[in-house]
């Protein structure tokens, strides 16, 4: 196992960084510099507040004071620190996790291409200052594959032949396009993780960073119950609404519980040793796909009345309740197509006495869609 003892982390106030970070404070006894927006004072409410959510030990003597915030923007040029400072950070570092990231699956081009490719060059840049022992990190996603719906996408894959539906997809594309340039270049090593869609089925504080099926839950409320802008509440319970999504019945999605994600992540870009000027590849997800019918039977069991049918292709006659899901959801609905499967034979080689995850069943789907309580209109 490598001595690792200071990291660089970006992205620790969001969903997966919080949890990184969590683990690495709590049970890796590592010094942790989350570099992220706003004033280190604030940075570090924000950063103490997302670590929390996880579990109250990261507050306990010795683990808060391994941990120290930075002022720092990945879009900007030196990651937004002054020259001094990043040639400093770059000195004490013996590893980076790059975990910042803009999740905005319908956002526009250029703000995703700033942040996650142009963040990741800057990242790039920060790696060539440091140590040659200093191992970078870099968290990626399954979307990588782009618009392929079918077949198995293997841990070495990387490819733009089948294009992308969401200017996310490609931005995360570039990123690790741009990383595998950097290794062969420099001869530098670099471990990519490529988590499929992470969910918790925790309840956690409104505050919290969400996660893309608490996003879903969210949104099919508002339209179930009422209150998104346009839509008339439904007669308290959803009563009669007919939901057609560009969806495909047999599709597949690869759902994966956050405790198992975070594990896996951090057990294999802690302990795996790339050679110089290699980049693993880990697929991080579950073992079994789950039928994108599955999220909307917990959808209809919870707002009795709902009903929501696949449609291929475009619904011309769209009502507002469907206009603002096609509009909000574009992007996961693109992902409600696909059949594909991920092989994931690295990442288990490489965690070979780490439990599997738990099952994404119906009780999994509703907690996580945040359907805590009994279904609508039942209370
Ligand atoms: N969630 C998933 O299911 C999933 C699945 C696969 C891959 N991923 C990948 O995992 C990474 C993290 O995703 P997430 O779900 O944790 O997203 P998230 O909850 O939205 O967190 C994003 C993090 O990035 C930071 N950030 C954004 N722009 C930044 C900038 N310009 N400079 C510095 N920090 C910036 C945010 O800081 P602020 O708090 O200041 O906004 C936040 O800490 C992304 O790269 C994403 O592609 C996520």
């Amino acid at each position: 196992m490598l001595a690792v003892v200071t990291v660089l982390l970006t992205g620790a106030t969001g969903f997966l960084g919080s949890r990184v970070a969590h683990t690495l404070l709590t049970t890796r006894n590592e010094r942790v510099i989350a570099l992220g927006r706003g004033t280190p004072a604030l940075l570090r409410i924000r950063v103490v507040n997302a670590l929390r959510v996880h579990g109250e030990e990261v507050t306990h003597p010795g683990n808060l004071s391994r941990l120290r915030c930075v002022s720092g923007d990945v879009a900007q040029p030196w990651l937004g620190l002054s020259p001094a400072l990043h040639a400093r950070i770059a000195r004490e570092v013996d590893a980076v996790w790059h975990c910042a990231g803009d999740i905005a699956l319908t956002g526009e081009r250029d703000r995703l291409f700033r942040v996650n490719a142009q963040g990741t060059a800057h990242v790039l840049a920060f790696m060539e200052m440091t140590a040659a022992h200093c191992r970078l990190v870099h968290l990626s996603t399954m979307a990588v594959a782009g618009a392929r719906t079918e077949g198995c996408i293997m841990e070495d894959d990387l490819t733009d032949a089948h294009g992308f539906e969401t200017h996310y997809d490609a931005s995360k594309f570039e990123a690790e396009r741009l990383v595998r340039h950097w290794a062969e270049r420099q001869g530098r090593p670099a471990v990519v993780l490529r988590p499929s869609i992470v969910a918790s089925d925790r309840t956690h504080p409104d505050e919290a960073a969400g996660h893309p099926l608490s996003v879903l839950g969210s949104m099919i409320e508002a339209v179930a119950l009422g209150g998104a802008p346009g839509i008339p509440a439904q007669r308290g319970e959803g009563t009669g609404l007919r939901l057609r999504l560009a969806a495909s019945p047999t599709a597949t999605l690869n759902i994966v519980p956050d405790s198992y994600a975070t594990q896996a992540m951090v057990r294999i870009g802690y302990d795996t040793a790339p050679d110089v000027g290699d980049v693993r590849t880990f697929h991080v997800v579950h073992a079994h796909n789950t039928p994108v019918q599955a999220l909307f039977d917990a959808m209809e069991a919870h707002y009795p009345g709902l009903r929501i049918d696949c449609f291929d292709g475009e619904v011309h006659d769209a009502s507002l309740a469907e206009q603002y899901i096609a509009s909000h959801l574009a992007g996961f609905l693109s992902y409600c197509r696909h059949r594909r499967t991920y092989d994931r034979s690295r990442a288990l080689a490489a965690t070979p006495e780490l439990a599997g995850p738990a099952p994404v069943d119906a009780g999994f789907l509703r907690r996580a869609l945040g359907f805590t309580g009994q279904a609508v209109g039942s209370r």
